[in-house]
């Protein structure tokens, strides 16, 4: 194992730590009560949601040792001066919703692309500062990229020296972004680290996202929009893990590697909307096969077999994970309707409206359309 990049006391920059896997993150850390500090800077887009962050902004020594900035990534002049204080900088701020960036690619560029570009800049400043002595040590830059920028995977296992063949505007930015965070290391020797992580669900994820849309529709008796056959698998890892295995590179992966973090569950969507309607105590005539999204990667699967051998694996079955997620939203509606604010109806008409009124009841799950 390689030594500690990150020791508690540390003070970190979370971007987007406002957002699903970004507010675990900062509330498991400061759970632990060990030191650390927690500065999120945050644009508070449709996905941002500060009550997400309440139970840190409820404990007073929680309270103490956090700090949240509202702004945007790619905006040098609230950037610089907080990566001037911090000792890490995990850039999990993103456009996230691949297909919103069918509707409107342009917020994943200019996030995706120039917010990394202004963040690595910042870092390579303060790189330079330590190695002139104005500070102790450089930053350590963390990249949350995704399983997505392997592109669509028919047969095998993605391994992180695989090329990169994004398919979708959100996973072509996100390919960009990582591609940036490598050229900086090589080209100005920054401290990086990546980590790509699957299909994450759990608390707190915006309902935009197959297991949430699919659990507050269900609870609601609202129609579920299954994209084609429903038969395209993802690897579903929950996000207590997610963020464990962002936080165990942060700490012990080696300058210049990318990770895999795979959850090790890979099933057809079919598969996973059977198990949710399950656990919400609802049944398949609910759901509606709907013309599929464009370009639909049919399966995405990593091999973490790297991260494993650096001593960190996830510990949340799915068979656990699934239908704590479904309660958690059912013993949530506040959440859900602050989520399904802002521009929430003219997104779902946009994205649905057409697709519903042409889609058609689907059997059972087993059965292809
Ligand atoms: P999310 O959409 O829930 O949250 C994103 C957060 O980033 C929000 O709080 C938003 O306000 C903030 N943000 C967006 N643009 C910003 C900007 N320009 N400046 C500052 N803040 C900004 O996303 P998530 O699901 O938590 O994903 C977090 C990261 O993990 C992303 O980088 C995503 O690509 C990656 N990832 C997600 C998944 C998944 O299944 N959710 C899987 C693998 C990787
Ligand atoms: P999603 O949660 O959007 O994640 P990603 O596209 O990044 O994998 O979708 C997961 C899977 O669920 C994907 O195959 C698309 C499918 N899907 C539907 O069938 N219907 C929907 O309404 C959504 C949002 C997703």
């Amino acid at each position: 194992m390689t030594a500690d990049h990150v020791a508690p006391g540390a003070h970190l920059l979370v971007t987007g730590g406002a957002g699903f896997i970004g507010s675990e993150l900062v509330r498991a850390i400061l759970a632990r009560h060990d030191g650390t500090r927690i500065t999120v800077l945050d644009k508070l887009t449709y996905a941002g949601n500060l009550a997400n962050l309440a139970p840190v902004e409820k404990d007073p020594d929680q309270a103490r040792r956090f700090t949240f900035v509202p702004g945007d990534i790619a905006d040098p002049d609230v950037v610089d001066p907080l990566v001037a204080r911090t000792d890490a900088v995990l850039n999990v701020a993103a456009e996230t919703h691949v297909d919103r960036s069918i509707l409107d690619p342009e917020a994943f560029l200019r996030t995706g692309v120039l917010g990394v570009h202004v963040l690595l800049e910042a870092v390579l400043r303060e790189t330079n500062r330590a190695r002139a002595g104005e500070r102790p040590a450089a930053p350590r830059f963390l990249q949350v990229s995704t399983d997505e920028v392997y592109g669509d995977i028919p047969e095998g296992r993605s391994v992180e020296t695989d090329g990169l063949a994004p398919r979708s505007p959100y996973a072509a930015a996100k390919a960009a972004g990582e591609l940036l965070v490598r050229a900086y290391h090589v080209t100005y020797g920054l401290d990086t680290v990546i980590t790509r992580g699957s299909n994450t669900y759990g608390p707190h994820q915006h309902p935009e996202k197959l297991i949430p849309l699919f659990t507050t529709n269900a609870l609601a008796g609202e129609p579920l929009p299954m994209y084609g056959d429903g038969m395209q698998v993802r690897d579903w890892l929950h996000v207590s893990d997610h963020a464990a295995g962002i936080e165990f590179v942060l700490r012990h992966g080696v300058a210049g590697e990318a990770y895999n973090i795979a959850g090790g569950t890979e099933l057809p969507n079919r598969e996973v909307i059977g198990r949710l309607l399950a656990a919400a105590g609802r049944d398949w005539t609910l759901v509606r096969t709907v013309p599929d999204r464009p370009g639909h990667d049919r399966r995405y699967a990593m091999d973490s077999s790297k991260l494993a051998a650096l001593g960190w694996r996830p510990v949340v079955g799915f068979d656990t994970g699934l239908p704590e997620t479904v309660a958690w939203y059912r013993d949530h509606p506040e959440w859900v309707a602050s989520a399904r604010s802002g521009d929430w109806d003219s997104y779902y008409a946009l994205q649905y409206g057409d697709r519903l009124a042409a889609g058609r009841a689907v059997e059972s799950r087993g059965e292809a359309d």
